[in-house]
């Protein structure tokens, strides 16, 4: 199911069939610096799991990011319930394959997300939880229009929290 389409991209619901491509996506060092670790193919399959149930549960989730010149899955971006200091948000979040970074496409998602989860969802506020040297990321979310708000630690992490509010 097509959830959100911009002119380079499609963002769909993920199913299990996507299973290898976001493995492979997933098991790359370099774009999971930001993350606790790499995940197996079944650690994989156990998140696209639970992603599934978030779209019944929530309507909403990550979505299978789809680059449209070439119809290649490039990775997932979509909306994450978070708890933030006891208080309930809902993250911007986006993680693509580095073959197709640097071409503006994180931003690309990010604001047709943002749009989706102001005019669709009908939510206020927007967050997304960066780690301090996730550059590239920051760089997302202030060209998304979001801007920096406090530190926070979360898990046993330093992350910084971006936000927007709806006009
Ligand atoms: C973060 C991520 C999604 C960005 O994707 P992208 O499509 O390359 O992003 P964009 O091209 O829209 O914008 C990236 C910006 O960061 C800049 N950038 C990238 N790496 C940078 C670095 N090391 N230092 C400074 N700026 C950097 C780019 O130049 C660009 O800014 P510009 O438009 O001003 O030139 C991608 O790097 C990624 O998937 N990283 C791994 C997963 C991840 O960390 N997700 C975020 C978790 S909070």
């Amino acid at each position: 199911m097509i959830v959100i389409e911009t002119p380079r991209l499609i963002l769909r619901h993920l199913t299990l069939e996507d299973t290898e491509a976001l493995a492979s996506i997933y098991a790359d060092p370099i774009v999971m610096k930001f993350f606790r670790s790499v995940r197996s193919p079944e650690v994989t399959k156990q998140k696209i799991e639970k992603i599934i149930e978030s779209y019944e549960q929530d309507g909403f989730g990550l979505w299978a990011t789809i680059y449209k010149p070439d119809n290649q899955f490039i990775g997932r971006c979509g909306l994450i319930p978070q708890i933030v200091n006891q208080c309930s948000e809902l993250e911007i979040a986006y993680l693509l394959a580095k073959e197709y970074w640097g071409r503006g496409l994180a931003t690309e998602a990010a604001i047709a997300i943002k749009n989706y989860g102001f005019e669709e969802i009908g939510c206020n506020r927007l967050i997304s939880l960066i780690n301090h040297d996730n550059i590239a990321s920051q760089k997302v979310a202030l060209k998304t229009g979001l801007t920096y708000e406090k530190d926070i630690q979360m898990e046993g992490e330093n992350l910084r929290v971006y936000a927007i509010a709806r006009n």
